[in-house]
């Protein structure tokens, strides 16, 4: 199944034209290169309820299997990218910012300032990035290989075997 992605940048100065996005088209790059074609992008800026009306856009309107958001998870006044996507999801997905959070502590010890946040919206899943672009990748990095099989189960009608590519890996065992 090819499963379409989407991207929010959120910064004030981006949304100002005060600061050039690099997230934005790093993530697409990166995206795209993993199989996930980029059909949406949007910058808005760190407002509760600008970035809550995008997601839920993207995720209802557009109909979206990924969507990814970039920025505001940090300990500033002005991050609530976690807090808007917790208040629009449906069933949070913890294991998701645990492992990239956990990955990127091998990076920087200040991994562990992002409070990103990941869940599911109907058939949309949203994941919580960090603004700067290498942080973001190298927190997309953690978790890009399970992605799809996650969307897989999410969009199929009946039950999956989730046990398939793990047992082709140890030989069918
Ligand atoms: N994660 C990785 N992998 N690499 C990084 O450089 N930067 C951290 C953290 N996560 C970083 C990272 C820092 S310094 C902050 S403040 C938080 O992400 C939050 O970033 P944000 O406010 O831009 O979302």
């Amino acid at each position: 199944m090819i499963h379409s992605a989407g991207i929010i940048t959120v910064s004030d100065r981006s949304y100002e034209g005060k600061r050039e996005d690099l997230s934005g088209p790093g993530l697409k790059a990166f995206l795209e290169k993993n199989g996930f074609p980029v059909k949406y992008m949007e910058i808005v800026p760190d407002e509760t309820e600008m970035i809550e009306e995008k997601l839920i856009y993207a995720s209802d309107s557009i109909g979206l299997s990924l969507l990814i958001t970039t920025g505001g998870t940090g300990f500033s006044p002005r991050d609530v990218t976690p807090e808007a996507t917790k208040s629009v999801i449906e069933r949070e997905v913890p294991g998701i910012p645990e492992i990239m959070r956990a990955k990127s502590m091998e990076i920087t010890s200040k991994a562990c300032l992002s409070r990103a946040a990941a869940g599911i919206r109907g058939e949309t899943l949203i994941i919580n990035l960090p603004g700067s672009p290498g942080a973001a990748i190298e927190n997309l990095s953690a978790v890009i290989g399970v992605i799809a099989h996650g969307l897989d189960v999410l969009r199929a009608k009946g039950p999956m075997d989730c046990a398939n590519g793990e047992k082709e890996k140890n030989g069918g065992k």
